[in-house]
């Protein structure tokens, strides 16, 4: 019999490789190979032959009739929305986020709201003993809720026991790394384990017409399987983001095959659980002192939703020569630099001795590409020691020629900005003003450089 082929899997982005290597060729991650024997070595093992074999597919019409799958509303409004609706029959969701967030807290939460609306709702846990599990919805006061709890992490047990009776309408595996199938061989965890295990459970929920919930833990250390392979097996991928160290969270929908992915869920974690955050816009403005340098408010958008965040700049000088350091949390790090650049070369500010803090406030994640010019007058006004007058907000695209480029939904974030009592707004040129915000339009990050500093 043929040695079964040796192959090395990287436990970040699933990519194969024949020889062991450090680093991995596809995603660029350190120490990510690891042996794994078996599994599905080679697609193409079979030689295809056209005309042989294979039966005639009906091909059907892009205008044909279609059937929208039936959704379960959960009754977690910021959890349906985040969703587009619900969770979908015969659909697989994975659900990732930092160990710690929330994950379970949410899951079993929507798991008893669904319950106690009348569904089958099983909930596998392979990380906590079936009484922890007990002990946390009793403290949640969903104790009463019928949810069936397994305490289990072989994919055989699960579907065999779930193959009897009725499918549930909700199946959770939390988490999808603790899962082993028994089909192939390695440990549980590895990418080889966790998309097999995977695939069972899918496969289970499409024939079935359960709705499957993932749990995928997100670690950067490779030593458990990133659910990146997963993202292409599944319909929905969520993502349950925040800090530990602050209260809120936010569910956003990464991909899904059953609705739009610009809407997002808020929460906030309590003692008592995750509760919903209808109205956010508030949220994650601290209290500002008047005057303080380096601040300013940047109104985004989330979905229909705006939230106004503050924005927090610090620039320190250095006397010596070393490598000024630049550190952001809460936006992307390439765009800073692509700001700092663009206040250098068309404005003529300088950073270049300078260390540049960015920070957005209340642990928010800031996507919005509106962002831009708020942050520019944050950096501005930390670099000159003026501060952004605390009744106004900021928000506009930034070109590499430094044009400041309009953006979608401008009354939206005026209007709402107004109701939060800002009074003024420094935005892309042509803005109207909106709610009785008076707005200051600016061509390019120039004028608004010379506007800051009162030159003309
Ligand atoms: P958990 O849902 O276990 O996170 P994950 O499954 O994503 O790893 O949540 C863990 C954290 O949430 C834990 O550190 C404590 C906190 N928490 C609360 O603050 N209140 C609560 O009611 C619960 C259940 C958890
Ligand atoms: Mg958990």
């Amino acid at each position: 019999m043929a040695k079964p082929q040796k192959r090395y899997v990287c436990q970040s982005c699933g990519s194969v490789a024949s020889r062991w290597q450090g680093q991995c060729v596809d995603c660029s991650e350190w120490n990510t190979l690891i042996e794994e024997v078996g599994g599905n070595v080679t697609p193409f093992q079979a030689k295809h032959n056209l005309q042989s074999g294979g039966r005639a597919i009906a091909l059907i019409g892009l205008d044909a009739d279609v059937t929208l799958p039936e959704r379960m509303a959960t009754g977690i409004a910021e959890l349906d929305r985040a969703m587009g609706g619900g969770f979908v029959e015969a659909s697989a969701t994975l659900i990732g986020g930092d160990p710690g967030i929330g994950k379970s807290t949410l899951l079993l939460q929507a798991a008893a709201e669904l319950a106690r609306r009348g569904q089958r709702v099983v909930y596998v846990s392979g990380e906590e003993a079936a009484d922890q599990v007990r002990l946390r919805a009793r403290r949640l006061g969903l104790g009463d809720a019928h949810v069936e709890l397994a305490a289990a992490t072989s994919t055989r047990d699960i579907l065999t026991t779930l193959g009897q009776g009725q499918p549930p309408a909700l199946l959770v595996i939390d988490s999808i790394q603790t899962m082993h199938s028994d089909l192939i061989e390695g440990a549980p965890g590895t990418v080889s384990q966790v998309r097999a295990s995977a695939q069972e459970l899918i496969r289970f929920a499409k024939e079935r017409g359960s709705a499957l919930v993932l749990v995928g833990h997100v670690t950067k250390d490779g030593s458990i399987a990133g659910p990146r392979v997963l993202e292409h097996m599944v319909d929905t991928v969520l993502s349950f983001e925040g800090e530990r160290s602050h209260q809120y969270r936010i569910l956003r929908a990464i991909k899904n095959r059953f609705g739009g992915t610009d809407e997002i869920g808020v929460f906030a974690m309590e003692t008592g659980g995750l509760s919903e955050v209808a109205n956010p816009s508030a949220l994650f403005l601290t209290h500002r002192e008047e005057g303080v340098t380096g601040s300013t408010v940047f109104p985004a958008l989330e979905g229909t939703r705006p939230v106004l965040v503050e924005i927090q700049a610090l620039v320190v000088r250095l006397a010596s020569g070393a490598t000024p350091r630049r550190a952001v949390v809460g936006w992307d790090s390439g765009r800073l630099a692509m700001i700092l650049a663009v206040l250098e070369a068309r404005c003529g500010l300088s950073f270049s001795t300078c260390e540049v803090y960015l920070n957005i406030a209340g642990g928010y994640r800031v996507q919005d590409p509106a962002a831009d010019l708020a942050v520019a007058a944050a950096l501005i006004s930390a670099l000159s020691e003026r501060p952004v007058p605390a009744d106004a907000v900021a928000f506009g695209e930034i070109a590499l020629s430094g044009e400041v480029r309009p953006v979608a939904h401008a009354p939206l974030r005026l209007k709402e900005a107004a109701k939060l009592g800002f009074e003024r707004a420094m935005g892309p040129a042509a803005t109207k003003g909106e709610g009785g915000m008076k707005v200051s339009g600016f061509k390019t990050l120039g004028a608004l450089v010379d506007h800051m500093l009162g030159r003309g």
